[in-house]
């Protein structure tokens, strides 16, 4: 293996939560993995218009909000405003838009760990998520209890620049693998590798492996089609309802 900060990353991780069950990436979301035993969750963090860290998957808010606007075109005031629980059913209805440092604060108060994703959307600088992100999150939990990871290879490069590899574990996320995943994993001296399992073949998951690197699948939903890549040495899946993999086959 390595010689990287390696955080106690359970097998199943809840995608933005238990996002099955309840709106995705709001407090509600890691409120219900937490009921359902998961200890932890895949958020995305991205930088609103006027700097604040929220936790939010889309460039604009019409998915999953009663709003409309894009991110980077809004202040905290007006994302305070918006319902984010709603669209998802009527129960959530005034679920808001979690802010980082909330998010941080519920993660703590329930002793859960984190994959923060930072979401460089379209527009966004990746540098500046960085920045906000790293101190917030080595502030609030124990190394061991969070993992960042991003597409994006400068968010990555600014995280690894403001935390050495012995005091923050690190994702390099891929969709498909490239050939130069190692390079890319390499520079920023990641802990984990972590790909689309559908794209996933065994050749380069073995090889992931072989590196020293934990290997993380995304988005995997039927235990039965994931079965077979635990053998390939698969670490952990995340998945919107990780319920459905209990027992079933090497997940456990
Ligand atoms: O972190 C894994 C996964 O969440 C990446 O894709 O679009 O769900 O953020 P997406
Ligand atoms: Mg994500």
């Amino acid at each position: 293996a390595l010689d990287l900060l390696a955080p106690d990353l359970p097998r199943l991780i809840a995608h933005r939560g238990l996002s099955a069950t309840a709106p995705e990436n709001t407090l509600a979301a890691v409120r219900a993995a937490h009921a359902a035993g998961i200890s932890w969750v895949e958020l995305d963090v991205q930088l609103l218009g006027d700097g604040t860290p929220v936790i939010w998957h889309d460039r604009d808010v019409k998915r999953c909000s009663n709003g409309r606007g894009r991110l980077a075109e809004m202040t905290v005031a007006e994302a305070r405003r918006l319902d984010a629980g709603g669209w998802f059913a009527p129960g959530y209805a005034g679920e808001g838009m979690a802010g980082l440092e909330e998010m941080l604060a519920l993660l703590v108060e329930r002793e859960m760990g984190v994959n923060l994703e930072l979401k460089v959307n379209r527009g966004h600088d990746p540098e500046r998520l960085a920045e906000a992100a790293v101190p917030a999150v080595m502030a609030a939990l124990p190394p061991h209890r969070c993992l960042l990871s991003s597409f994006d290879a400068r968010a990555l490069a600014r995280c690894r620049a403001l935390a050495g590899p012995e005091r923050l574990a690190l994702g390099a996320l891929f969709k498909r693998l490239p050939g130069d995943w190692a390079a890319q994993a390499r520079a920023v001296k990641a802990w984990s590798v972590h790909a689309d399992w559908r794209r996933l073949d065994e050749a380069r998951a073995r090889a992931v492996k072989a590196a020293g690197h934990a290997l993380v699948c995304y988005t995997a939903n039927d235990p039965s089609a994931f079965a077979p890549r635990w053998a390939w040495g698969v670490d952990a899946v995340i998945s919107d309802d990780p319920r459905v993999f209990d027992g079933v086959d090497g997940s456990r």
